[in-house]
């Protein structure tokens, strides 16, 4: 039996090359003619970030490339409009959520204000319509265009249910859909474009994307009551404290017995946005058996993840896909 890989670094090596290509052009390639700016720019990458959607955007590159075909410009402009985008996300979400920390520095509100903040986040989404251009393909362009219509679609969904305890499981998975996975599935889907792949593999690798941005997003929910703030660099335990009912609150939620009711009270009394009220509902999660339910809904999507690559021929990259569906359910951070 294969064993998973649990170090990201380990797991990415056959890619590493482009990778740093990918480093190089995020964190000194956001030109502007004001120093602030630019120097802003620069450290929001430098502090880090896993690089998960462009180096998945370069491994499904290299899975569906057709026989004799290269990874070219083109692959890593990709993967950089993927990380682009991502990151402007990040910018506004710490806005929305008011948080302080993200990859284990200040955010950019936390650190300046809420407005320069919405501003950073626009001046990237720019840059990635720069990069969106120079790929020169209308088809790629109408799905990022859809990216970040789904993004702000998540948001507001996410917004308009706080404190509520009423979301069902389909509003939980389409939010996740729009907000994160997405993302994930053009650059799976655009890679496989980009090599001028059959529409079935092109549909594959869409799939792909999407069960594993789900899974992604299900395990990012997991590790806000399981993680700690030092592993994540990111505050643990907000999305509670936002009123934000998710997977592991959801499975509990829908028991109807004293646990349910208990932790209802403390979500719909906002009681979890104090200490107290959120260590009582986090509790409770952990004791309803929240938690190894929302593993097993995590791995339904990683499994189905890893159906959809069969359509691809073998390769150490298509390995490497699957192995990426089973690390999603063993990160820490
Ligand atoms: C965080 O994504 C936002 C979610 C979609 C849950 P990541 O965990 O990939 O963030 P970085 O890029 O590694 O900081
Ligand atoms: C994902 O949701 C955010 C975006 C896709 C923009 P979260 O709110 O869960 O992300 P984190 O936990 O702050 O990284
Ligand atoms: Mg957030
Ligand atoms: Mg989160």
């Amino acid at each position: 039996m294969q064993s998973t890989i649990v170090d990201l670094n380990q797991l990415l090596a056959p890619v590493k090359p482009e990778m740093q290509l990918v480093d190089t052009w995020l964190t000194s390639n956001l030109i502007d003619d004001n120093n602030f700016v630019s120097d802003l720019l620069s450290q929001v990458f430098k502090s880090g970030g896993k690089r998960l959607r462009p180096a998945l955007t370069i491994v499904s590159s290299k899975a569906s490339l057709k026989d004799g075909d290269e990874i070219s410009r083109l692959h890593i402009i990709l993967a950089v409009l993927t990380e682009l985008i991502h990151t402007a996300s990040l910018v506004h979400d710490d806005v929305i959520d008011q948080a302080s920390l993200r990859r284990g520095e200040s955010t950019v509100n936390k650190k300046w204000n809420d407005k320069l903040a919405v501003l950073i986040g626009d001046l990237l989404f720019a840059q990635a319509s720069i990069c969106l251009a120079r790929l020169m393909n209308p088809q790629i362009v109408g799905i990022y265009g859809q990216v970040l219509g789904d993004l702000c679609a998540g948001e507001i969904k996410q917004m308009r249910q706080q404190f509520s305890t009423s979301v069902d499981w389909d509003t939980y998975i389409r939010k996740s859909v729009n907000k994160t996975a997405s993302l994930f599935a053009a650059g799976c889907q655009s890679s496989a474009i980009l090599n001028r792949r059959e529409e079935d593999v092109v549909a594959s690798l869409k799939s792909y994307g999407v069960n594993l941005g789900v899974c992604f997003q299900i395990v990012d929910d997991l590790l806000d009551v399981t993680g700690n703030t030092d592993q994540l660099g990111k505050a643990a335990g907000s999305d509670l404290a936002n009123g934000v009912v998710t997977a592991p609150a959801l499975f509990v939620l829908e028991q109807n017995d004293a646990h349910a009711n208990r932790l209802k009270e403390l979500i719909n009394t906002r009681a979890v946005s104090e200490s107290d009220g959120l260590a009582e509902a986090l509790s409770i999660i952990c004791q309803a058996g929240g938690i190894e339910k929302t593993v097993q809904l995590a791995t339904k999507y990683a499994q189905a993840a890893k159906q959809n690559l069969d359509c691809l021929s073998a390769s150490t990259y298509k390995d490497s896909l699957a192995a990426i569906a089973d690390y999603l359910l063993v990160r820490t951070n």
